[in-house]
């Protein structure tokens, strides 16, 4: 069965390790993750490669800048023929509206659906002593939350948040609105980097629509048995 709501995330630099991991993994999920280093290391032929297995791209560029730069960047992303994009909620609501915009205009131009975007909240690698660092003294969940609320206000479809936000979220805003979800760790796996973690039975009993997974998967010796474990 292919899964729809799990994201991997290619967290990769060469086409061929891409094409390794599409190859064992694409029968199984529907979803793949293209941040900046595999596309700043294989530029567009990265996304042609997911494309050629049939499949859909969640373009994780997390933008962040002026509000035209981010609307021009918004009509790239959609004729990049994308499932799904992120912005920096952080970045502020007139920065997201015009993400938005751009991405309604472009989409209509070419006469296909708008992607999904959503607005990255505080990174899972972040706990309250590393935002206290950079100036916010509010919790994690403090700010996971106003920056979800900034991104409905916004018009996005959805936010990019740690397991521990799920349900603050889903009580906050409701169910119109799309939770994906990083820093998930199958039991017994290693946290690595990511401080906010849950496994991924825990973040769908939360309330998360998407969960995304990288290393664990990645790395695995057995990617597709790690999959298989998570599907249940
Ligand atoms: O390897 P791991 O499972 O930690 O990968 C998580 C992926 O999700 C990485 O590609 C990372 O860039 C991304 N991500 C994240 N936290 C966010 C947004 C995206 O970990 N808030």
């Amino acid at each position: 069965m292919i899964k729809n709501n799990i994201i991997i995330a290619l967290d990769v630099n060469t086409l061929k390790e891409e094409e390794r991991l599409l190859n064992i993994l694409s029968p199984h999920v529907q979803v793949f993750k293209i941040g900046i280093e595999l596309f700043y290391s294989c530029g567009l032929k990265a996304i042609e490669l997911v494309k050629k297995y049939d499949r859909d791209i969640f373009l994780d560029f997390k933008f962040h800048d002026i509000p035209n730069t981010v609307y021009a960047a918004s009509k790239t992303a959609v004729r990049f023929g994308v499932f799904m994009f992120n912005v920096h909620a952080s970045g502020g609501i007139n920065m997201m509206q015009k993400a938005v915009e751009g991405a309604e205009e472009e989409s209509e131009k070419l006469g296909i659906s708008r992607p999904k975007i959503l607005g990255v909240t505080v990174l899972t690698s972040m706990d309250s002593e590393a935002l206290k660092k950079i100036g916010i003294n509010k919790s994690p969940e403090g700010q996971v939350l106003n920056l979800a609320r900034l991104a409905k206000d916004a018009g996005l479809d959805g936010a990019v948040a740690s397991p521990e936000e799920i349900s603050a979220i889903r009580k906050a805003i409701g169910k119109d609105f799309l939770i994906v979800t990083p820093g998930v760790r199958p039991e017994g796996s290693d946290a690595e980097d990511q401080k906010r973690v849950a496994t991924p039975k825990e973040a769908f009993q939360r309330g998360a629509d998407y969960i995304v997974i990288g290393r664990p998967v990645t790395k695995a010796k057995d990617p597709v048995a790690v999959i298989k474990s998570i599907v249940g």
